[in-house]
């Protein structure tokens, strides 16, 4: 194929059947966003709804807004809207509490349907969170269940019968690499463990059908690419047939059959809601159902064909202007086996990242030499993507880098 000049990158703008969604959002003018797989941009109607919650239900309801505004059936309603992203039926998504904390939650659940089995599987280079909450879970449950981990590429092969359950990222946060969730699920169950898949890199970006893979459980963000906001609340999957039978370990008031009886003990609620532990968080989920409104008013399939069409133009683009010989593709070339990011690795990509996002090309670093470049396809447009890739060219072809104040390292990176 022939490398797109400006008109062809012009025309592929014109005739995007998303390009209106670059308008659903309050961007600041001059910058390119490509950090939407860490933190979402505001919906333009987000402060508006926020204030709505704030003003016309607690403000006027006060406590009573619980049942006029149905504040606690809030979990299983948005719930069900991200079921409708994420290939679930109703009834199986909640919302609560951040990814890590699910991951406890499903994790113990999971682990408990296969009494026995003493493995929690997982690809050794998952988010870290993943592993740290698999192995404070491991500690608290003494000698019952131990993390064992294997390289990505391994992973099918190490499901053997002492395996539990095996808890995968669908994106690989540092690469982009995406797991086939169909095939290895397949496999999991084969060897007779279940699967819990990490969809935070995946939802709202790249297709995830989970009842389609017939997955297990699964977690993810609110804050990524659903455009929830700072610190929004995740969401939970467990798959319906698991319900019944699957317990949470956090056995909170909210997941209780009857909690407002106020009975000593513990008898959990029928469905996805004894997978709630504390009080739902209103204002949290009023900002991520404004994010998951304009995500659910576009075409999933365009999504996933405009976020590959970004990636494998910025790709292009980097491969034909950079002429600097430590720069290298770390994610699958193939738009097929790569999620929404494009990762480039350069001894010096802290210092590179800092002075990109001076520019206005706002990506993020991942130690130990990972800069991350998220392309959301639903606010980024084609001449954004080219952009960004031309002022990596210019900080790379200049040594722009090369001043100390780039390489001072901030709390969050
Ligand atoms: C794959 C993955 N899982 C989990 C998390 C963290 O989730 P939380 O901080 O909401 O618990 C992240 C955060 O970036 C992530 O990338």
């Amino acid at each position: 194929m022939a490398m797109p000049n400006d008109a062809d990158i012009a025309a592929l703008d014109a005739a995007d059947p998303l390009a209106g969604f670059h308008d659903a959002f309050s961007l600041p003018a001059g910058v390119i966003y490509l950090c939407g797989n860490s933190l979402g941009p505001p919906p333009r109607d987000a402060a508006a709804r926020l204030a709505q919650v704030t003003t016309e239900q607690w403000g006027a309801h006060l406590v009573r807004g619980w049942t006029e505004d149905d504040w606690i059936g809030l979990p299983g309603r948005v719930g069900d809207k991200i079921a409708r992203l994420i290939g679930a039926d109703p009834g199986e998504v909640a919302i609560a509490d951040s990814t890590s904390v699910n991951l406890f939650k499903l994790l113990a659940a999971a682990g408990g349907l296969r009494p026995g089995r003493t493995t929690i599987l997982s690809q050794a280079d998952n988010f870290p969170t993943d592993l740290y909450v698999a192995q404070g879970l491991a500690d608290v449950s003494g000698d019952r269940w131990q993390l064992r981990t294997v390289a990505a590429d391994a992973i099918a092969d190490a499901i053997d019968e002492e395996c539990a359950v095996v808890m995968l990222s669908h994106v690989d946060y540092r690469t982009g690499a995406l797991f086939d969730m169909s095939a290895l699920t397949q496999m999991a169950h084969a060897k007779g463990a279940l699967v819990l898949w990490d969809v935070a890199h995946s939802t709202g970006a790249v297709p995830v059908d989970l009842n389609g893979a017939a997955a297990d459980f699964a977690v993810g963000c609110g804050y990524k690419y659903l455009n929830g906001g700072p610190g929004a609340p995740a969401f939970l999957f467990v798959a319906r047939r698991h319900q019944e039978a699957a317990r949470s370990p956090l056995s909170g008031w909210m997941g209780h059959a009857a909690p407002f009886e106020f009975v000593p003990d513990y008898r959990p609620a029928e469905g996805i809601t004894r997978f709630l532990c504390g009080t739902p968080v209103v204002l949290g989920i009023a900002g991520l159902e404004a994010g998951l409104d304009v995500t659910l008013a576009a075409d999933l399939a365009s999504l996933r064909t405009k976020s590959q069409s970004l990636g494998d133009l910025f790709i292009a683009r980097v491969e034909e202007l950079c002429a600097d010989g430590d720069l290298t593709l770390a994610s699958p070339r193939a738009a097929a086996a790569r999620g929404s990011q494009v990762c480039l690795t350069h001894p010096n990509g802290y210092a590179v990242m800092q002075v990109l996002i001076e520019r206005g090309v706002i990506g993020d670093f991942r130690a130990p030499d990972i800069m991350r470049f998220g392309f959301a396809p639903l606010y980024l447009r084609y001449a954004e993507a080219a952009e960004a890739a031309r002022t990596l060219a210019d900080v790379l072809a200049a040594r722009a880098w090369d001043q100390p104040k780039y390489h001072q390292r901030a709390a969050v990176t």
